[in-house]
């Protein structure tokens, strides 16, 4: 069984951070969301994974390497524009070599992992295996259509869904997918879409099986969906304490504080990550945060958030929350007058103030 992991793309959705990072190596709780998938992978026992990679291939490759950290062998292919899921799988047809393989969405997070579907597919061998769950907004999503346990149709983002059930970004194929892929056009937003090429395999008369996913998901590509996904692995996380925490602090709950992380005077309350060599000073860190590594909290109140590597929050009167707060951002309370607000904010910027 190979792997194929989507790493291409654009990452609209989490603009301004994704114009200087793959959305794939965002953080969730300090660790990039493509990490959990080649985890999931090589915990399902596959080794050999071909990793697609588009105008962020550099990062990427940077990030991940060969794979030996997780013992896995990555083969990087390379797509020139992010022309949908099912052209993923065309340019990867030397790599995949007839042999069965998952696909997974480099931005998808499972709780469960994948390794009893994996299991599943390989005793029933269909020609597709997709996984299922049910969702609020499922005009965002593939969605299909059930009959009798049975998938009948599969329409991709459908402005009248006519099911909650979403596909989820994970995808088991046998060979039989590739003719599927050559036969589809594309779609009104101009990519070879997965989910078409799944349908053309039903039409085709061949085995596509549905498997309901209970434990959690999250397509991590928009900000509520990060934030979630943080909280949602924040959670799993058992209290480890390798930083200094002085006299005056406070470190309640299902905290890590990583090595040469500092709390000063400070009240961190869980589930939360400190990174390693972050300051902690004068501060409260509420639950569901992850501060990642030399980020400075000083004189500051944050919680539900996300703070990348070198972010520094000084002084700052009211608390914040619900937020993703990119790299190297300065965010200081202002001596001078007039009381005013001072920004300099890249393109596609979010800041909600309180009246
Ligand atoms: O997350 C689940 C959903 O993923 C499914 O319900 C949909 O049926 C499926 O089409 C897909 O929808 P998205 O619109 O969310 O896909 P997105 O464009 O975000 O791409 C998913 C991943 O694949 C992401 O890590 C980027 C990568 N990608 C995407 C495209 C279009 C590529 O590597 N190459 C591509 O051409």
């Amino acid at each position: 069984m190979k792997g194929l992991i989507l790493s291409g793309g654009k990452g609209s959705r989490l603009r301004p951070l994704t114009y200087t990072r793959a959305k794939q190596l965002v953080p969730v709780a300090n660790k990039p969301v493509l990490f959990y998938g080649i985890e999931a992978l090589a915990a399902a026992g596959v080794r050999d994974i071909g990793m697609v990679v588009g105008d962020t291939r550099e990062e990427i490759r940077a990030a991940v390497g060969d794979g030996s950290r997780w013992n896995v062998k990555v083969t990087y292919i390379e797509q020139d524009a992010p022309r949908g899921l099912a052209h993923a799988v065309l340019i990867s047809e030397a790599f995949l070599a007839n042999e069965p393989f998952v696909m997974y969405l480099g931005d998808n997070l499972l709780k469960t992992g994948i390794t009893p579907f994996v299991e599943e597919f390989v005793r029933r061998r269909p020609a597709a295996q997709i996984l299922l769950t049910r969702v609020p907004d499922p005009q965002m999503f593939g969605v299909a259509e059930l009959a009798d346990g049975q998938v009948v149709r599969l329409v991709e983002k459908p402005k009248d869904p006519k099911s909650d059930l979403a596909l989820v970004g994970v995808y088991m194929f046998g060979p039989e997918v590739f003719e599927s892929v050559r036969r589809i056009t594309p779609s009104v937003r101009n990519e070879l879409e997965i989910t078409d090429a799944i349908q053309d395999l039903i039409d085709r008369g061949c085995a596509v099986h549905p498997h309901l996913v209970d434990g959690w998901w999250k397509d991590t590509g928009k900000l509520d969906d990060m934030l979630e996904a943080n909280r949602l692995i924040l959670e799993t996380f058992d209290r480890r304490v390798d930083g200094a925490v002085d006299a005056d602090s406070r470190v309640e709950g299902k905290v890590v504080v990583e090595a040469g992380a500092q709390i000063v005077r400070s009240v961190v309350r869980g589930p939360t990550i400190i990174g390693a060599d972050a300051k902690i000073e004068q501060a409260y860190v509420g639950p569901f945060t992850s501060i990642m590594n030399n980020v400075e909290i000083r004189g500051s109140e944050i919680e539900h958030s996300i703070v990348l590597e070198g972010s520094v929050l000084s002084d700052l009167s009211n608390r914040v929350i619900d937020s993703l707060i990119g790299r190297n951002v300065r965010i200081y309370r202002q001596p001078l007058k007039p009381s005013a607000y001072r920004f300099m904010l890249g393109d596609n910027s979010e800041v909600g103030i309180r009246w």
